[in-house]
């Protein structure tokens, strides 16, 4: 599947085969996708515990709980808990040395003097700050959303889950005072079709994006649409015809309780 194709088809895939493990492979590569995500100075503060429901020790799937369509979290054979750790930051002096050394950093070695005088001091001076909730929650999303394209790439499906008892999840799964838990994300093999009812509603194109200035909105041509419809990448919008009754048979079938919303 080309690229375009894998956004395309990305949605949150609520309904999961509880019965059908994913293999370890799969969930690798969507951690190695993680891996290789952008990180402002490569500090690289993204970390995650896969939970496997067939291994996990019971107390910690007890623990594991989300208000929102909370069923969820039963169906699926595997939750990663994404977390970050604020104390990459304190090496961050080290990898922007890596990064010069490798030719990274836009600049050779011959400016190592440069990096240790003029940079590493202004970071070195506003550390405790960059380890506040903002910056590394951008980065750890962008690592979180290839993870995604991959999980949908090999043909999983997930779903990102909020959660209040997440600090609870982090403390039975033994992290570190240093770091912040993030999302569940449930991962396993869709119990509904590719398309799960249709591309989803978004806002519109010219209320979010704009040039030059807020209130312009950035030209749209339908030229790009069609082309993205052709690529796969826009697809049709939800509701298709059918959802409602597939919906109705995946909660009788799932044995979801309630009306599935929370
Ligand atoms: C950060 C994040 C947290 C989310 N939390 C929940 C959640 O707790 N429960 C849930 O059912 N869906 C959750 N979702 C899924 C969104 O509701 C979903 O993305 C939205 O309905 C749009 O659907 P789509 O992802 O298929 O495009 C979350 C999504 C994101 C990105």
């Amino acid at each position: 599947m080309e690229l375009r194709q894998v956004i395309g088809n990305r949605r949150s895939m609520r309904f999961l085969r509880p019965y059908q493990p994913v293999e370890p492979e799969k969930i690798q590569r969507m951690l190695e996708a993680a891996r290789i995500a952008s990180h402002w100075g490569n500090v690289g503060t993204l970390r995650a515990v896969v939970v496997m429901r067939d291994s996990a020790p019971v107390e910690i799937m007890d623990a594991i709980t989300a208000p929102i369509a909370g069923y969820q979290v039963r169906l699926a054979p595997v939750i990663i808990v994404w977390f970050l750790d604020t104390a990459a930051i304190d090496s961050q002096a080290d990898q922007l040395r890596e990064l010069l050394a490798v030719g990274a950093l836009g600049v050779g070695e011959n400016k190592s003097d440069d990096l240790e005088n003029q940079l590493l001091p202004i970071f070195e001076s506003i550390r405790d700050i960059l380890k506040e909730p903002g910056i590394n929650e951008v980065d750890c999303g962008q690592g979180i959303a290839q993870a995604t394209l991959v999980a949908f790439e090999q043909g999983l499906g997930t779903c990102l889950l909020g959660s209040p008892s997440l600090e609870e999840v982090g403390h039975k799964l033994g992290l570190p005072g240093t770091c912040r838990t993030l999302l569940l994300q449930t991962v396993g093999y869709p119990a509904e079709s590719a398309e799960a009812g249709g591309q989803r509603p978004r806002r519109p194109f010219a209320e979010l994006f704009h040039l030059n200035g807020y209130g312009n909105p950035f030209p749209r041509s339908e030229e790009v649409i069609e082309e993205l419809k052709r690529d796969g990448m826009l697809q049709q919008p939800a509701p298709l015809k059918g959802r409602e009754d597939e919906l109705e048979w995946l909660h009788r079938a799932l044995d979801v309780p309630g009306s599935g919303l929370i």
